[in-house]
């Protein structure tokens, strides 16, 4: 087991990529705390995972209350946490910069954005010296994508901060990294597919496809898979790297 002994914190857990890296986690042997904003969702999670090894908490990642709050809770749980993978984001609306509403922007950038600052901030003096810390940004974290200025720029912004924090934890021994999945099967591509094309969502969903070179959207699992590696002392030596996961979208 990759994980063996280990201990993980996972924002946006009980989420699409969340769930399925928890579970992976569960079995490469780590202890884990599921962190989402949505408390249900939270003990669906756990009632799926069916482990004693797996905690949940609800907690805003926008709030840097409820940030302490999850840190202190992994500490109390775990003493020092191993891995974070810092990954609640939301897509936020689809409009072109010029029609982009004000608030729209804000909320986008309060949860990808300050949410990710706020772990990084309360995490890191959480972490145990030598432990990896994984943030989720995109491929709108590399490029651009019309229609989303929020979120383009919010990934990017990610890449920024896990760059700092590289510099930052590397006298501690603790790697930070960015992931870049292109589209994932699951709720948030099926709500950008229709707000891409109200009409006819299946129509996004071919265009994004179409510039996949490996021909189809991503499973969280294979997700799951680049994220473990991350967390794992395979990665020893990988620090301030954007681990791009997107069936040759960006490169291609
Ligand atoms: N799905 C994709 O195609 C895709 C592609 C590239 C990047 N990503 C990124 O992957 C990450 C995970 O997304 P996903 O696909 O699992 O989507 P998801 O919507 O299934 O999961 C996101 C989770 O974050 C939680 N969350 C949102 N706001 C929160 C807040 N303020 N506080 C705490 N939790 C909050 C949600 O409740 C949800 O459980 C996000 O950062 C997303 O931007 C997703």
């Amino acid at each position: 087991m990759r994980l063996a002994g280990k201990s993980a914190v996972i924002t946006g857990g009980s989420g699409n990529i969340g769930m399925a890296t928890a579970a992976r986690f569960l079995a490469e042997g780590a202890r884990v705390l599921i962190v989402d904003r949505d408390a249900p969702r939270v003990e669906a999670a756990l009632a799926e995972l069916k482990s004693n090894s797996a905690h949940g908490l609800a907690a805003d990642v926008t709030s840097a209350e409820d940030t302490v709050r999850y840190a202190a809770e992994a500490q109390k749980l775990f003493g020092r946490v191993d891995i974070f993978f810092n990954n609640a984001g939301i897509a936020g609306a689809v409009a072109p910069t010029v029609d982009y509403r004000d608030e729209d922007f804000d909320a986008v950038m309060a949860v990808n954005v300050r949410g990710v600052f706020l772990g990084l901030k309360h995490m890191l003096p959480a972490m145990k010296d030598g432990g990896s810390i994984v943030c989720t940004s995109s491929v709108a974290g590399l490029r651009g994508s019309a229609g989303m200025p929020a979120y383009v720029a919010s990934k990017h912004a990610v890449v920024g901060l896990m760059r700092v924090a590289a510099i930052e934890a590397a006298p501690r021994k603790i790697r930070v990294n960015t992931v870049h999945p292109g589209p994932v099967q699951g709720d948030m591509m099926r709500g950008l597919e229709g707000g891409v094309a109200p009409a006819n969502p299946e129509a996004a969903h071919e265009m994004f496809v179409q510039r996949m070179r490996l021909g189809r959207y991503i499973e969280t699992k294979e997700i799951a898979d680049l994220v473990t590696f991350l967390a794992s002392d395979e990665s020893r030596m990988i620090t301030g790297a954007t681990m791009v996961i997107d069936a040759g979208m960006a490169g291609g």
